[in-house]
């Protein structure tokens, strides 16, 4: 496929459902980026009212000559309102245009769009293709890549979904311009993620050149993309469906997702709530002996310079307690934590909840 020589690019391998994340400025607007993915009498642009009226009109042109007719649904902008009835709209969409099973699905936009998009297009018809061109850097670093798909159920995040992989990401660095300063910490947090569970190097790295990522300077934000994508591809290539070692990309998450659902979900963004959370995973692999005092402090500097929360809501550890039983990697009640066990290192295990307990006093403002 040629994609012109300055954007980068990271291959993800699923067999005969590999594809590739392009990496530059100005993708989106580039009929190249498009060339070799399916063709289709219709094409649907899934944004938001926030998104849309920066850049569907500059994804459109691009896309006029590959559809004969590229329709736009745009959905409510939050968190919020990644439900049924929002994803519904979208299946209402599809049938009021007759799309059929060869449409393709383009999701412009972050997280929420993404996910629920990804979601439309593995059960519309049982499986079209679609295309992620995520605008968040939260979404080019994560969410975009690597096929998890779904909503938010009231009693869970991300609690009904499908693993379905896109055709290609697309990753628009100019589209992170508009982004506002809250977001681009919230995406700062996934990004962080990928040292202390991977990639010490990477983590130095991060911590050298933190202000020009909030900067948001071209080459910076080219690598902290580019790196990010490696390491997840890596990871989720091995284990697309998380047997196992995919359960290390949710390090911070099991009490992440407890505050987002404990406290009604747009309160804290998602990668507020991950950053926050992050700093409460490693004070219980501190405790579990993974890694020591300093090491949470390093972290927790990090995360707080890059604009983040580092202490948790007063939800109280009984409620906090309770929302982690409903965490994904909860097997038979049992809460299990992605916890380091070395700096670099991370694996997933359960932890006594006297000691959860004890994290929460340390890391959560008191209830
Ligand atoms: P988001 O999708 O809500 O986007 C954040 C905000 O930025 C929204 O208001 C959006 O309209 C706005 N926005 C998007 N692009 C913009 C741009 N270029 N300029 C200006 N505004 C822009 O949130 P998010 O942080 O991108 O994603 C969070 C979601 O992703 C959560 O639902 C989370 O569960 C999900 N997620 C999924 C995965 C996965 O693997 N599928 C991984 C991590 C997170
Ligand atoms: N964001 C975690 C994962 O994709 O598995």
């Amino acid at each position: 496929m040629p994609v012109p020589a300055s954007h980068e690019r990271v291959e993800i391998d699923f067999g005969d459902r590999s594809y590739s994340i392009l990496i530059g400025s100005g993708l989106l607007q580039d009929p190249q980026s498009f060339e070799g993915l399916p063709r289709a009498a219709q094409g649907l642009i899934v944004t938001n009212t926030t998104v849309s009226p920066l850049y569907m009109a500059a994804l459109r042109a691009a896309l006029a000559g590959r559809h004969e007719q590229v329709h736009v649904l745009e959905l409510p902008d939050g968190e919020a309102y990644k439900d049924w009835k929002t994803l519904n709209s979208i299946f209402d969409s599809l049938l009021g245009h007759g799309a059929d099973r060869k449409t393709v699905l383009y999701a412009l936009g972050g997280g929420v769009v993404g996910d629920m998009t990804g979601f439309a297009a593995a059960s519309y018809m049982r499986g079209v293709p679609f295309v992620q061109v995520p605008t968040t850097l939260l979404a080019q670093v994560d969410s975009s890549v690597g096929g998890k798909t779904a909503i938010n159920h009231p009693l869970g995040k991300n609690m009904i979904g499908a693993f379905y992989q896109p055709q290609r990401v697309l990753c628009d660095l100019a589209t992170l311009k508009t982004l506002p300063p809250r977001e681009m910490s919230a995406g700062l947090a996934e990004v962080i993620k990928y040292g202390p569970i991977h990639d010490l190097d990477f983590l130095d790295w991060i911590e050298e050149n933190l202000d020009a990522l909030v900067a948001r300077e071209p080459a910076a934000l080219a690598h902290a993309v580019r790196r990010s994508c490696e390491i997840k591809a890596l990871v989720v290539g091995q284990d697309e469906r998380e047997a196992g070692l995919r359960a290390i990309l949710n390090f911070g998450h099991t009490f992440g997702h407890a505050i987002e659902s404990g406290l009604g979900y747009g309160e804290w963004l998602h990668g507020e709530a991950v950053g926050c959370g992050m700093v409460m995973a490693a004070e219980l692999s501190r405790r579990l002996g993974g890694i020591d005092g300093a090491f949470v402090q390093r972290l927790t500097r990090l995360i707080e310079a890059a604009g983040l929360p580092v202490r948790g809501p007063a939800l109280g550890a009984e409620r906090y307690l309770e929302l982690m039983r409903v965490d994904k990697k909860s097997e038979a009640g049992e809460i299990r934590f992605v916890v380091l066990d070395a700096p670099g290192s991370a694996k997933v295990r359960g932890a006594p909840d006297a000691m959860v307990r004890e994290v929460l006093a340390a890391c959560c403002e008191p209830a």
